[in-house]
């Protein structure tokens, strides 16, 4: 056991259960490249500020680079009786370069500290999550291009409903993932403020400049509040829940992969390299990692509940329960970026069934409203055209047949503005090129889509 830094008013030392209990540093070592950027920026603000001399500043700045080299080196133990991050950077410092290591955590507190690694942390995921979803935005497009002419069954209650095109199905994801997108880059600017200098929590007596540390380490802005700023956790909540809806749109889009790959359906197959075997059945190809990502979404979401209920009723400012935002939040980000990178990988090797689809897209009299277009075209109320064409479904039903079955006469039973003409709207192809309203599933409005939404990402 050794030594504590705050040792000073304690008679026994820690117990070694409580030190176990206590210690965070098995998850928060992985903080320990932004722990040093922040402490050499604040080294650096202390010295221009003639807290510290410029002496003392590039001693503590050697011995915190060497302590770099070494954790990146994995030369340096970190242990649970270093409690955190924090603790064995700066007792490492100690070590090397003796008492003037001390000086470092004037004028801050580990709670000013533990916020700024945790913005400086998220930061980068944020940025990275936001470039995997750009990329999955355009592989998608590219497939919606690929594609553009496959016609499929679009579904209302997972009934067939109206013909669509692929690409617009693929589309509307595109739609989803670029509104994660813009929810994870608002959330960054949420992110990215300094709270170092707000110390334990009612700021310091020291001459600090916060707008050099803020400058040093890239952020546009310094929080304005010593206390909320070190008992805010909104920013890591936030990226929790943009996450959490994040996949939430992923697992629909695996859901319907799952359900595609069917023998059922059979309107995709996953390649070989994304599918599992079964240890019993030879001939199983199991859309497994569709299912993990459909299955992952879960932790995401339990993840943000853990931090909202974290938070909840907390008292300001800062509360040792804090310490358990780390591992949601990382697990979250870990879960996020790989799901990103799997899927980013899968979707150029998906083999739609272009054939399959337009097959099934005939089925199920998804041409009905063709028919009651037709006849409100023909001058018929459209409440009575739609009376009028699930009468005629009716009777197709019964004999089994399709409407192109039916003669001009038998049609006329039903309505006497049902023509001849009617054939030529009985088209899959004629349904999706008259759907021309903006937003709608004719191929020209699909790639304007496209066209937009290329615009659109070069500017994010
Ligand atoms: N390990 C702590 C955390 O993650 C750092 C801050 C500790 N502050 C304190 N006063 N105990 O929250």
């Amino acid at each position: 056991m050794s030594e504590k830094m705050w040792q000073g008013r304690f008679e026994q030392p820690t117990d070694s259960l409580v030190e176990e209990f206590t210690s965070s540093i098995h998850f928060d070592r992985r903080l320990y490249r932004y722990d040093i950027q922040g402490s050499i920026a604040h080294c650096r603000m202390l010295a221009e500020c003639g807290i510290l001399t410029h002496e003392e500043a590039s001693q503590i700045v050697q011995g915190l680079g060497e302590i770099l080299r070494e954790i990146d080196r994995g030369e340096l133990a970190l242990d649970a009786t270093q409690e955190d991050i924090h603790m064995a950077v700066e007792q490492r410092l100690m070590q090397k370069i003796g008492e003037v290591g001390g000086k470092l955590h004037t004028a801050r507190s580990r709670n000013d500290q533990i916020a700024l690694d945790t913005r400086l942390f998220m930061r980068d995921v944020v940025l990275e999550c936001r470039r995997l979803l750009l990329e999955t935005v355009r592989l998608l497009t590219e497939l919606a291009e690929k594609n553009l002419h496959v016609i499929m069954p679009g579904f209302t209650h997972l009934q067939h409903a109206q013909p669509v095109l692929l690409a617009h199905h693929l589309m509307a994801y595109v739609e989803m993932f670029l509104r994660d997108e813009e929810r994870l880059a608002q959330c960054y600017d949420r992110i990215n403020v300094l709270p170092l200098g707000s110390a334990a929590l009612a700021g310091t007596t020291f001459p600090i400049d916060m707008e050099m540390t803020a400058r040093a380490l890239g952020f546009p802005r310094i929080t304005r509040n010593s206390m909320d700023a070190v008992s805010d956790r909104d920013y890591l909540i936030e990226f929790c829940a943009a996450s959490a809806m994040l996949m939430m749109h992923i697992s629909r889009f695996a859901e319907e992969l799952v359900l595609w790959s069917t023998e059922e359906f059979a309107f995709v197959d996953i390649s070989d390299a994304f599918c599992t075997g079964s240890s019993i059945m030879p001939q199983k190809k199991n859309p497994d990692v569709p299912e993990l990502m459909r299955g992952k979404t879960a932790r995401v979401y339990g993840n943000l509940m853990a931090l909202l209920t974290l938070v909840k009723s907390l008292p300001l400012t800062y509360n040792r329960d804090l310490q358990e935002d780390k591992e949601p939040a990382f697990d979250t980000a870990d879960t996020v970026r790989l799901t990103l990178a799997v899927l980013n990988k899968m979707l150029p090797e998906l083999r739609f069934q272009g054939d399959r689809m337009e097959a099934a897209a005939a089925k199920g009299y998804a041409l009905a409203t063709e028919v009651a277009d037709y006849l409100v075209r023909k001058g018929v109320p459209f409440r009575k055209a739609h009376h009028v064409v699930g009468q005629l479904v009716h009777h197709c039903e019964k004999l089994g047949k399709d409407f192109t079955d039916c003669t001009v006469e038998e049609l006329k039973k039903f309505h006497k503005a049902l023509d001849a003409d009617l054939f030529g709207v009985l088209t899959l192809q004629s349904a999706v090129q008259r759907r021309m309203s903006h937003g709608g599933t004719s191929p020209q409005r699909v790639r304007e889509a496209i066209g937009a939404v290329r615009i659109e990402t070069t500017q994010r």
